[in-house]
């Protein structure tokens, strides 16, 4: 802490920026996690005196306030309990399903509503006690959205950010839940929320309107109070993105090319090497696209000996029920189809159940031909980037579902695919494994344009410069 009575930018998500384990003789110890937030976040809160508000990970695991890379780290505890009802049950079994065009059923639960309300309330306190007069609160995503409200209520003098980093979904499928408008009121705590895309800020806006009834214009929400005096709320887009650069130069070094090559000849050198990348979860058109690949390779327009698929499904949330039947699909899939047509020395597919470090991804990125993002949705989908980035020869084609948020930027040099067409997918597939060099180059070069220019820095501090820019906070009284 500072000799100040608090931190200038508190930001608040789920999880701390690092990875927590025991070390040989018990103790606790932490390591830098290397998450795309904190690399977003660590220049500005360096340069402006931070603290982080989140969970390590781990049930039951007290620990008091630290220091780390020039941040305050301020871990907030959760039971055993909590973690199966706040994350694994509200967050990620009814909210993240609802946000995602509820391809796996929501599950609604009072209990869990109330570990959630609960949760929110020990993360805003937090922040709080960490805050600055006047600082900057950064609250983020799904897993947090009744935090602005809460802040705001005990502290008016703060101005409150919150970025919602998945979809945000329409109306009608909003409105199944039967806290909806709780949740709209502590979104609507904050001063500037952000989404990744403008439909998801016009998704909140309209659900603001319908179940609330403020006035809104454009991107501004007027939200009444009761003391009679209104506020205004903006709602906007921010795209998220990657520190390109890091990404660009980690892909150029000898050892991660060298790496790249040692991976396609260790895969036998096949002419097409084509790369998925997921959390293993039910939202990223995996069994889409190991179906569409299993029919080329059945329909004899792809085959094991030229052809290869690598498919890494990094493990996640696998208390959940739905995540656990998604991996039983995708191994059995991945199982049939290496039983039917790989060969000795020629899988059909090469699928990872692992997390790898970024210079092994980065190396991957580079030995891939082709680049299969097949997400039914997904709020921005950073591996598309990455990709982008990997690629300074210019080479590799990126297959990039329409449900993305990265779609939405990078639709002029990938090629778009809607997953559930399965045989437009396996057109697109074949198209992209035979796409010449130039227009590879051409396309890659647009891809790379943007990517590299609209990176992970620019993304927030466009956020922080909208959001301490905003009209004085001190409020108009309404007309009697
Ligand atoms: C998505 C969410 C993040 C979350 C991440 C990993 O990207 O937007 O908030 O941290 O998935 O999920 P996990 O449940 O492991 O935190």
């Amino acid at each position: 802490m500072t000799g100040k009575e608090g931190f200038d930018l508190v930001v608040v998500a789920n999880r701390l920026p690092v990875d927590f384990t025991v070390g040989p003789g018990g103790e606790i110890e932490w390591k830098r996690s290397p998450g795309g937030l904190v690399t977003a976040l660590e220049p500005v809160m360096q340069a402006s005196d931070g603290a982080w508000v989140g969970w390590s990970g781990a049930p039951d695991l007290a620990s008091e306030p630290f220091d780390a890379d020039e941040m305050r780290l301020v871990p907030v505890t959760l039971s055993a309990d909590e973690i199966e009802r706040y994350y694994e049950g509200f967050s990620n079994d009814t909210l993240w399903p609802l946000y995602h065009d509820v391809i796996s059923p929501p599950t609604y639960h009072r209990t869990w509503w109330d570990a959630y309300r609960r949760v929110n309330q020990r993360f805003a306190d937090a922040a709080v006690a960490q805050a600055a007069p006047g600082a900057v609160v950064w609250v983020h995503d799904y897993q947090l959205q009744l935090v602005p409200q809460m802040i705001r209520a005990q502290r008016p003098d703060v101005r409150i950010g919150f970025f919602n980093h998945i979809p945000f979904p329409p109306l009608e499928l909003f409105q199944q839940l039967p806290w909806r408008r709780q949740v709209i009121d502590g979104l609507l705590g904050a001063d500037l929320v952000g989404f990744q895309r403008a439909g998801d800020a016009a998704n909140f806006i309209r659900a603001v309107r319908r179940l609330r009834a403020h006035t809104t214009r454009g991107p501004i929400i007027t939200v009444p109070g009761e003391d009679g005096r209104d506020r205004h709320v903006r709602a906007a887009a921010f795209p998220i993105s990657i520190d390109s650069r890091r990404f660009d130069e980690l892909a150029r070094t000898p050892e991660v090319q060298q790496r790249s090559r040692e991976i396609r000849a260790d895969l036998g050198d096949p002419d097409i090497m084509m790369l998925g990348v997921d959390r293993l979860d039910y939202t990223k058109g995996i069994r889409h696209r190991i179906k569409a690949y299993g029919e080329l390779l059945q329909d004899g327009r792809l085959d094991v000996e030229h052809a290869t698929l690598v498919q890494v499904a990094s493990p996640s949330r696998e208390n959940v029920d739905a995540y656990q039947e998604l991996r039983e699909h995708v191994e059995g899939a991945v199982g049939r189809i290496n039983g039917e047509y790989a060969e000795i020395g020629h899988a059909a597919i090469h699928y990872l159940h692992h997390s790898y470090p970024p210079e092994e991804m980065a190396a991957l990125y580079l030995a891939a031909d082709v680049m299969l993002v097949t997400a039914l949705r997904d709020g921005m989908n950073l591996v598309a980037k990455e990709y982008v980035a990997a690629r300074s020869d210019d080479r590799g084609v990126l297959v990039l579902s329409e449900f993305t948020g990265a779609a939405d930027e990078l639709s002029s040099g990938a090629l778009l695919v809607n997953p559930h067409d399965i045989d437009g997918m396996k057109d697109i597939i074949v198209a992209a494994a035979h796409m010449d060099h130039r227009e590879q180059r051409k396309r890659m070069r647009r891809l790379r344009r943007k990517v590299l220019t609209d990176d992970v820095a620019r993304w927030s501090e466009s956020f922080l410069g909208v959001l301490t820019a905003m009209p004085s906070r001190v409020p108009r009284r309404r007309p009697e």
